[in-house]
């Protein structure tokens, strides 16, 4: 039977097994840390759906899929296939290799790359999607094109692939023809949510000799000076894998709702969990406000830290309004509601009815919110007039702003 050995922290803890198209994981007898909320160490196999809810999401999605799966000359419904190819440098602390390979044979050495050369990998990303062309095994999920590189020192031009212990520190991701300026839009909201006290990942622009990328800081590295490469992972999963959800992350398709999420952080172990849930609730606002109508439950995540969970900080951030190519409807409904139009406040009561929680709360939370964002806006505006001619999508952004603060006032 075909299987992948499955690393998680740097150590062999089990395999991932293929037959008729069903997938199966069992932990080795030396496995002492659970992957997953829904794979606790145990002795027996789990079936096709725990297993698949973990691994395939780890996956790539839509769009990057096909061409992955193109590329590598595999079928892109195969997660199996697909996690043989790329499965090395994943979200967290997985890693996933042919059975019998040994990482530990892997040279840990820099591989250096120049600016040219991710000039040339973000331009080629449709055909070529991740590093797929570099022989580098990079699976993230998602559907828009990245890549992963390491850069050492933290801030420095020095970049390199991710290999052996120096694995990727920063993810990149290109300009979208289809997508106006869709990098400065994703920074411009990540620095907002930043700058109004959110937990957020750190991003910033770059020319790439003539290319501009999105760069934004992982979260699921950290500096560990015990290792050579003086860096570590830590664990991260979504909220779909957390739900079991192997395939679908929009609510109407099935996917998670607002409440599902709620429930799932106020029932599992998280670690300061009011601020937990307060966090999630101001997230939600704030995408509603900034018009992210893109806040599936994918782009919600955890960290595993000590046996217990922590929110991740705040990403993929993007004012999906200011594109009418894009579906305007929310990926998770507010009070019933998918038309980010139609919403007014009563629907953020109506929510906080459904999740037992007093409506004068979210009340409060929206207040604080459209407040905050009303007085950073200023400043972040002033970073992206300095940084360059970018007063559309600026503009864009702020009008879809005003008119969600006054709709929700
Ligand atoms: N700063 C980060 N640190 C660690 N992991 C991250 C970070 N940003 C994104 N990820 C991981 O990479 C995945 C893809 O990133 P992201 O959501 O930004 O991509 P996307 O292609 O724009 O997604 P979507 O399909 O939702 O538009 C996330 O689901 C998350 O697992
Ligand atoms: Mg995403």
């Amino acid at each position: 039977m075909p299987a992948l050995d499955v690393y998680f922290y740097g150590k062999k803890v089990g395999k991932l097994t293929e037959k008729n198209s069903r997938l199966s994981f069992k932990y080795n007898e030396n496995a002492d840390t659970p992957l997953s909320v829904n794979l606790p160490l145990q002795k027996e196999a789990f079936n096709d759906k725990l297993t698949r809810s973990f691994f395939n999401n780890l996956l790539p999605e839509e769009g990057i899929r096909e061409a992955v799966a193109r590329y590598k000359q595999v079928s892109s419904n195969n997660p199996f296939a697909l996690l043989k190819e790329i499965g090395g440098e994943c979200a967290g602390a997985v890693e996933l290799y042919p059975e019998g390979y040994i990482k530990e044979n892997e040279p840990s050495v820099l591989k250096p790359i120049s600016q040219e050369k991710i000039a040339e990998l973000l331009k080629n990303q449709a055909q070529i999607p991740l590093l797929t062309g570099e022989e580098i095994r990079l699976s993230l999920a998602g559907a828009q094109q990245k890549i992963a590189l390491a850069i050492i020192p933290e801030g420095s031009d020095n970049y390199y692939l991710p290999r052996g212990d120096y694995i990727s520190t920063h993810i990149i991701k290109p300009q979208n023809p289809y997508f106006e300026d869709i990098i400065y839009n994703e920074h411009f909201c990540m620095s907002l949510a930043q700058q109004i006290g959110l937990p957020t990942a750190t991003s910033f622009i770059k020319d790439f000799a003539g290319e501009f990328g999105y760069v934004v800081k992982r979260f699921d590295r950290e500096t560990d000076s015990t290792m050579q490469s003086g860096l570590k992972r830590i664990h991260q999963e979504d909220f779909c894998q957390a739900l079991c959800l192997p395939d679908k992350k929009y609510q109407k398709e099935g996917g998670p709702s607002i409440k599902q999420c709620y429930k799932f952080i106020a029932t599992a172990d998280f670690s300061r969990k009011a601020d937990a849930l307060m966090q999630f609730l101001k997230t939600i606002v704030f995408n509603f406000i900034i018009g992210n109508s893109d806040a599936h439950g994918k782009n919600f995540s955890f960290l595993h830290k000590q046996g217990r969970y922590e929110l991740s900080p705040l990403y993929d951030l993007v004012s999906t309004a200011v594109y009418p190519a894009l579906s305007p409807n929310l990926a998770m409904s507010v009070g019933g509601e998918y038309n980010p139009n139609q919403i007014h406040r009563s629907h953020f009561k109506d929510m906080a009815k459904d999740l037992d929680i007093k409506p004068a709360m979210i009340e409060k939370i929206i207040d604080e919110m459209s407040a905050k964002i009303s007085a950073a806006l200023p400043e972040i505006e002033k970073q992206f007039a300095d940084s360059g001619d970018k007063r559309k999508i600026t503009e864009q952004i702020k009008a879809v702003i005003t008119q969600r603060i006054s709709q929700i006032s």
